[in-house]
């Protein structure tokens, strides 16, 4: 027994050390549980009973499972004020465009004049573009380089803000007395960053025409070369895509883009450079079927670009980003001449 003493002995200092080290974990965590514990508790070397160590053990581990989250909701909570300053702030920001009190009737015609016009942002100039027509069933041509003021037409075409000078007519009606619900109903907008919602790629394009049917969003998919694409999703037309599903390309995103155009079939459509995203074959294809599909129903069409894919297919270009917008070509006439 004897030679088993000093081993004894090592194993006694080891548990003392140990219990030492418990002990002393003890007293941290008694110190800590006497902050969240109703009276707290007195932890000494000689007070804390086997059964109270294992419960001061114990505790803090709870205590992690409990508490654990709560870095993640500090976190959140910070976050969530940051969005609401955002949404504060932009709940609080004047409209860059309102209706009119008594809009007037919506003309007959669609076609579209911008005379003498100054185009630009919060009155800043961007574009002195002079005067424009646009005549119903007319398709015209907008190129320049980057910066020029394509998208900053395009937005003043639907009325997102309104000309700096000058004036933009619908059917010989300036934009500024009609319901801004009837401009945008009259011309339509493909603008050159199109969202995609989480949702489902039916849902993502009927938002166009809401009481269309499945059939006709597969039909204006398939128009939009998205025919092939969304057969091979998983649930096809009902795959769920956007933030949190699946991804969807730059290049499919502007063909949705081009579905949600072809299922409003608006009579004016705005293209702000669609097919920017496509690769060559691609985009002169979906080109031919838009412009050809416009053409069939007698649509007026802006085309806008800073390449040269579908100018080629119009009535007229026009160039902008010198002194002032001057054509590239002579006006031919018009395809079809619905309305005025
Ligand atoms: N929403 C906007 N608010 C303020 N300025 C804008 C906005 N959009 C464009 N601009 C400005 O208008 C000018 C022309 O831009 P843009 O119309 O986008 O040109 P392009 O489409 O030819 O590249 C740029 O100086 C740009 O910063
Ligand atoms: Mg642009």
């Amino acid at each position: 027994m004897g030679r088993h003493r000093p081993c004894a002995r090592r194993g006694a200092r080891e548990a003392d050390a140990l219990a030492g080290a418990v002990r002393r974990s003890a007293r941290a965590v008694a110190a800590g549980t006497a902050l969240t514990t109703a009276g707290g508790t007195s932890a000494s070397r000689r007070s804390v009973s086997p059964a109270m160590l294992a419960l001061l053990l114990l505790v803090p581990l709870a205590l992690a499972d409990v508490t654990g989250g709560l870095a993640d909701a500090g976190a959140l909570s910070v976050r969530s004020r940051a969005a609401q300053r955002r949404l504060d702030a932009l709940r609080a920001t004047p409209p860059a465009v309102t209706d009119p009190p008594a809009p007037a009737d919506l003309p007959a015609g669609h076609a579209v004049a911008l005379e003498r016009a100054v185009l630009g942002w919060d009155g800043h100039p961007v574009l002195d573009l002079g005067d424009l027509t646009l005549r119903a069933g007319e398709h015209v041509g907008v190129t320049g380089p980057s910066g020029s003021g394509k998208s900053t037409l395009a937005a003043t075409l639907v009325r997102f803000v309104d000309p700096v000078a000058g004036r933009v007519l619908l059917g010989g009606t300036d934009l500024r007395d009609l319901a801004l619900d009837d401009v945008r109903g009259r011309v339509g907008l493909v603008d050159d960053d199109p969202h995609v919602f989480a949702s489902t790629v039916v849902e993502n394009v009927r938002l166009a025409r809401p009481g269309a049917s499945d059939a006709e969003v597969r039909d204006a998919l398939a128009r939009a070369h998205l025919g092939a694409w969304v057969d091979a999703l998983p649930d096809g037309v009902h795959t769920h895509v956007g933030a949190g599903s699946r991804e969807v390309s730059g290049g499919e995103r502007a063909r949705l883009a081009l579905a949600r155009s072809l299922l409003a079939d608006p009579p004016v459509l705005v293209l702000d450079e669609p097919t920017a995203h496509l690769d060559g074959p691609t985009a002169r294809a979906v080109a031919t079927s838009m412009l050809d599909a416009a053409a069939r129903a007698g649509r007026s069409v802006v085309w806008i670009t800073h390449g040269t894919v579908g100018l080629e297919a119009m009535d007229r270009v026009v160039r902008v980003g010198g002194a002032e917008a001057r054509p590239v070509s002579p006006p031919r006439p018009v395809r079809s001449a619905a309305g005025g």
